[in-house]
């Protein structure tokens, strides 16, 4: 049998930090339990950061309060060690701690050197056990601000973080610059020196390579994969940041690729439509849009 592919839902996180029009905390619950109820195994539902950065984030604590939690690993983003005592004390099962490649990026984003940001995951490692922190390499393939990368540069920062005894990491293509043989080059590289390790990826469709590359990785044997419903998201300290790769897009591809993946489709789309209500703008899905590959249209 094929290896399962595992998702996490970034929607929560990754995809309404992006927007500006505050989202009542209860919307926010309500979409997140309706993806944790399709058969998500894993939902980023929030991030614990400072307000002023990003004020839709601003009730964490009360989103991990609510949310459903019925066989789901719940994970929040935290940029420092405020952070994951936050996010602690409100009871994620996980942390995703962010540092950026890129120390352009890293500065915009979380105001810390990367030297600076890898001592802060060292001191969250005091906090709580190891296998409970996966650390999310943002800018993993290129920068905005910097270029596009070679795979030495993220090889040099796992080194790092492996031998402060971190072994959870998530490759993200933050701006969406990666392309598939770039993907397929870096992920076998990472996976060879590094075979014992968790790896996730994050994608963004920002030039429209986003599952392109996702397939490339899962051809290169990657198993973890983040994405948003709706293909809603972004970074906001990152120019011309748009969507994550659309959640229901790859569970779509994924199922009718005959791939084991856990995913309730009919029930992704429906919610990816009510976000859409919620959101009032067309979103960059498409199987919302389009229906499920089998479905048939009179002739
Ligand atoms: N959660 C909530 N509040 C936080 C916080 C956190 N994790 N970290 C810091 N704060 C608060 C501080 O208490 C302080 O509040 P005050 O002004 O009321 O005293 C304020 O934020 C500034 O704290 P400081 O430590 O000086 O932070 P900073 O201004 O240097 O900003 C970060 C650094 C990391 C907190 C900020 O850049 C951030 O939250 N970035 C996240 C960016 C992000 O989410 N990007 C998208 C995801 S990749
Ligand atoms: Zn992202």
């Amino acid at each position: 049998m094929m290896d399962k592919v595992i998702m996490t839902d970034v929607t929560g996180r990754d995809g309404f930090q992006m927007e500006k029009e505050w989202i009542q905390t209860e919307d926010k619950v309500r979409i997140i339990d309706r993806i944790i109820a399709s058969g998500i195994p894993r939902i980023e539902a929030t991030s614990f950061v400072s307000p002023k950065a990003v004020p839709q984030m601003r009730d964490a604590k009360e989103v991990i309060g609510a949310i459903k939690r019925e066989n789901i690993e719940v994970i929040a983003l935290v940029p420092n060690v405020k952070g994951a005592e936050l996010a602690l004390e409100a009871g994620v099962d996980e942390v995703n701690y962010v540092l950026s490649i890129s120390e352009t990026h890293n500065l915009k984003n979380v105001k810390k050197t990367v030297d600076e940001s890898i001592a802060g995951v060292k001191e969250i490692q005091k906090l709580m056990d190891s296998s409970r922190i996966t650390v999310s390499l943002a800018t993993a393939f290129g920068c905005p601000f910097e270029g596009l990368y070679n795979v030495d540069k993220i090889l040099g920062n796992i080194e790092t973080l492996t031998e402060a005894g971190l072994n959870r990491f998530t490759i993200a293509d933050t701006t969406g610059m990666a392309n598939p043989s770039q993907m397929t080059e870096f992920i076998a590289a990472i996976t060879e020196k590094y075979p014992d390790h968790y790896f996730g990826l994050h994608l963004h469709n920002t030039r429209g390579m986003g599952l392109a590359n996702l397939y490339a990785a899962y051809q290169a044997g990657l198993r973890h994969f983040d994405a948003a419903l709706g293909g809603i998201g972004g970074c906001p300290f990152a120019p011309g940041a748009s969507g994550n790769v659309c959640l229901e897009d790859v569970v779509h591809m994924f199922q009718f690729m005959g791939v084991p993946i856990d995913g309730e489709l009919p029930q992704l789309i429906n919610t990816a439509l009510d976000m859409e209500k919620l959101l009032g703008r067309q979103l960059p899905g498409q199987v919302m849009k389009a229906g499920q590959s089998d479905k048939t249209h009179v002739a």
